[in-house]
């Protein structure tokens, strides 16, 4: 979720504004913004695109008001374009809004206020709160936003300028970041430190649910019970380079550790505990079509055709629909039989993968019906699918694809569970699978705790040039993934197997050199993961364990492991892909690899 900045002062805003939005572009968006207080107006400009083109188009319009607000976009609700680009207006152009976030309850805010008479220019969930605070407004916005907000369900990081109230702007913030720089006769907003830090490094953190009006001279902040709070003023001592990886030395590092944050939004307004169930709204057009599905195609290129092949076992566990997994470069071309009650699902991050879009093309061609779960909204694969879900995961930057992996995992897993309630998976098994996802977040937020345990074993490890990666049922892609992630950014040979597969031929490479990585967390066939390791014992194979927390036997086996708290079978790849996410990076860092652009690779391979 995007770059918010805000500034009141005594200079002209739009400079501040677009050199903020700068410092903001390696967060990744789509499109951008600005509105400035000028003459007693609001003037807004924006554009798809780059920041530099909202530079041009604003160069043309010599704002030269002292106050503004603006937005780079990561769109969620609505294709990235003009129109749903930030920032919205009210009715009648007094107010203007940016947001970052999720509105969760926007459909039906929507609703009250189309029926009350508001006419709505855009397809974002954004637009709800300007027509919300143009219905509440009292005379004062200060008051007005809490009493609008407090109606709001969702995330968001807001920035508000009126033209009822030229010497003030505001802000509010309840789950995605901002906050608020003292300047000198001047006073800024920023949903990160990099977009103000050349102006000010005096910075106020808002907490979820206050609300903050600035002037040249003041801030006044308030909490959600509308009490007027102190707030303490930071002195930020950070280098700018350390601020765009919010301290992080890589993106990949952060977009790791920012799991728990990803899968939160990932799961956000989908869950439905009294029917068991989960709710995408993006497939309902299509609901009687997979009521009556007879086969499930699941087609995807590297990570996320591994993240298929777990949708393969959840949806046959949850739904009992047969599933076949196909790489998208030989779907499209090995002229593949699509029938009546077929599904094909491709699974995209960037949404732009060219052999990807080939496979949805050649489902199309057949008269098949193709759904996308894609990250990336309006790209190439979730415009052209037939409908979709958007996983929500943010920007990723790091070529090697982490978080929007695991939620790719989620999505399906919501999509397993949604199709088995619509089938024979009964109410009591569904709110079991709910109450297990409610878990995730927190539970992948423990294990990334425990970093630096996995920073020790990569240490150790980093000197080896080959590396085996083990799992048996919905391990068995997570082995395929944590090899692909060794393999892609430190370029140590990797590979992934189905355990029990080493005695037909890998255990013959097993020496006193060879690292093997064994996904062993308890499940139905943990006995049998048991003996694969004995086996490998035996030949003085070199053994890394990722095990259930508490497990002695397999501890006693391994020369290193990490365990990770127990969880249910389903929920168990989220979880163990997070250690092997890690020991990539950091052997990667050891032997002094490029992480976030690893030699030879693109983030989206657009070429066949
Ligand atoms: C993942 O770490 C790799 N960068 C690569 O395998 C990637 O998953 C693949 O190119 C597919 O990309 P997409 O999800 O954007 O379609
Ligand atoms: N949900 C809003 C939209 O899609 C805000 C997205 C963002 O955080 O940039 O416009």
């Amino acid at each position: 979720m995007c770059g918010i900045v805000g500034y009141i002062g005594n200079k002209s805003a739009v400079p501040i504004l677009i050199d903020g939005l700068k410092r903001l572009e390696y967060r990744g968006y789509d499109s951008a913004g600005l509105a400035i207080l000028e003459n007693g107006s609001i003037m807004i400009e924006k554009t798809k695109g780059k920041v530099q083109e909202l530079q041009e188009l604003v160069e043309e319009s010599s704002f030269s008001g002292t106050a503004g607000i603006a937005h780079t976009r990561w769109a969620t609700h609505g294709e990235p374009n003009r129109k749903n680009a930030h920032p919205h207006l009210d009715c009648n152009s007094d107010i203007a809004i940016v947001h970052n976030g999720i509105i969760e309850n926007y459909v039906a805010l929507k609703k009250y206020l189309e029926d009350k008479g508001h006419v709505f220019k855009s397809d974002t969930d954004t637009e709800v709160i300007a027509h919300l605070i143009e219905d509440d407004y009292n005379g004062s916005l200060f008051e007005t936003l809490a009493i609008s907000l407090a109606k709001v369900e969702g995330t968001y990081g807001l920035a508000v300028i009126s033209k009822k109230e030229p010497d003030k702007i505001f802000a509010a913030r309840k789950g995605s970041p901002l906050i608020i720089g003292k300047g000198k006769k001047a006073n800024y907003i920023a949903s990160d430190v990099a977009a103000i830090l050349r102006y000010t490094n005096e910075i106020i953190y808002l907490e979820d649910g206050e609300v903050a009006e600035l002037t040249c001279e003041d801030i006044s902040v308030k909490s959600e019970d509308n009490i007027h709070v102190r707030k303490k003023i930071q002195q930020i001592s950070w280098s700018l380079a350390m601020i765009e990886k919010d301290g992080f030395e890589h993106f990949m590092l952060k977009e790791i550790h920012e799991q728990k944050t990803s899968l939160l939004n990932t799961l956000r307004g989908r869950l439905n505990y009294e029917e068991g169930t989960a709710r995408l709204d993006g497939l309902i057009k299509y609901i009687e079509y997979l009521k009556k599905a007879q086969r499930i195609i699941l087609t995807a290129c590297g990570t996320s055709w591994h993240s298929a092949l777990i949708g393969e076992y959840l949806i046959e566990e949850l739904a009992g629909i047969p599933v076949e997994v196909e790489y998208a470069s030989e779907f499209r071309y090995r002229s593949p039989i699509i029938n009546q009650d077929d599904i094909v699902f491709v699974i995209s991050q960037s949404g732009e993968t060219a052999d990807t879009l080939g496979a949805l093309h050649e489902t199309k061609r057949k008269g098949g019906i193709v759904l996308g779960i894609c990250n990336v909204v309006g790209s190439t694969i979730a415009r052209e699918n037939n409908a979709g879900v958007y996983i929500h995961a943010g920007p990723e930057i790091g070529v090697a694809s982490t978080k929007a992996f695991t939620s790719q995992v989620l999505v399906l897993t919501m999509i397993a569970l949604m199709l088995g309630r619509m089938r024979n998976l009964p109410l009591e098994r569904g709110r079991e699978v709910v109450k297990a996802l409610r878990e995730i977040p927190d539970l992948v937020g423990e294990v990334l705790k425990k970093d630096e345990e996995i920073k020790k074993i990569a240490d150790l490890l980093a000197g080896h040039n080959n590396a085996l990666y083990l799992g048996r049922g919905y391990n068995f892609p997570v082995a395929l993934e944590g090899a692909l992630k060794l393999k892609e950014i430190s370029y140590v040979h990797a590979e992934g197997y189905p355990a029990a597969e080493m005695k037909h031929g890998p255990i013959a490479l097993i020496d006193t050199k060879m690292p093997v990585i064994v996904i062993a967390t308890k499940d139905a066939i943990y006995e049998k993961i048991m003996s694969n390791i004995a086996e490998i014992k035996a030949r003085q194979g070199i053994i890394v364990s990722i095990i259930t927390r508490g497990d002695t036997k397999i501890k006693e086996l391994s020369d290193n492991y990490f365990e990770v708290p127990s969880t249910p079978n389903f929920i168990s790849p989220i979880i163990n892909t997070i250690p092997l996410q890690l020991l990539a990076y950091y052997v990667a860092v050891k032997r002094g690899c490029h992480v976030d652009q690893p030699r030879n690779l693109a983030k989206s391979v657009t070429v066949e």
